[in-house]
């Protein structure tokens, strides 16, 4: 099977167990893919950044949606496991050898510059960061 049959198969299962996470993803996929054009980023980097927009999530699959749609605030043991999601993922896309080049993306997609997301990793040692941001970033203080 292709990388985009692979994909769509994945997209399709996310459909199935979450509109509103599939919307989002095909969202993120799009902007994804616009960011890395407007950057003037080359062609299949641009595919590899689109890829993992719309994988990114792909991991709350294995959320259940009484967790996924909760409209109230998550328990602490319901947000240790929507916090597993980018773990999830990675699992997931571990079956198909040829996404291994969007697992980074996947995996640390709740990173944040200020080191405040889900790993607590900072700027640049993000691993997907320096290739993904053409120009150098301020250190954070
Ligand atoms: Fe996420």
């Amino acid at each position: 099977m292709s990388v985009a049959s692979d994909a769509a198969a994945l997209l399709e299962r996310l459909r199935n167990h979450s509109m509103t996470t599939y919307q989002h993803s095909c969202n993120v996929g799009n902007l994804a893919s616009a960011l890395a054009e407007g950057l003037g980023m080359q062609q299949d980097e641009v595919n590899v950044i689109t890829l993992g927009g719309l994988l990114h999530d792909i991991g709350k699959v294995r959320v259940r949606t009484s967790i996924l749609h909760k409209a109230a605030r998550l328990t602490p043991a319901e947000w240790e496991v929507m916090r597993r999601h980018p773990d999830f993922g990675v699992q997931i896309l571990a079956a198909v050898e040829k996404f291994d080049i969007i697992e980074p993306l996947v995996a640390y997609h709740h990173e944040r510059w200020d080191g405040r997301g889900y790993y607590g990793l900072q700027g640049n040692d993000i691993p997907w960061a320096p290739g993904l941001l053409p120009w150098p970033m301020p250190s954070t203080p």
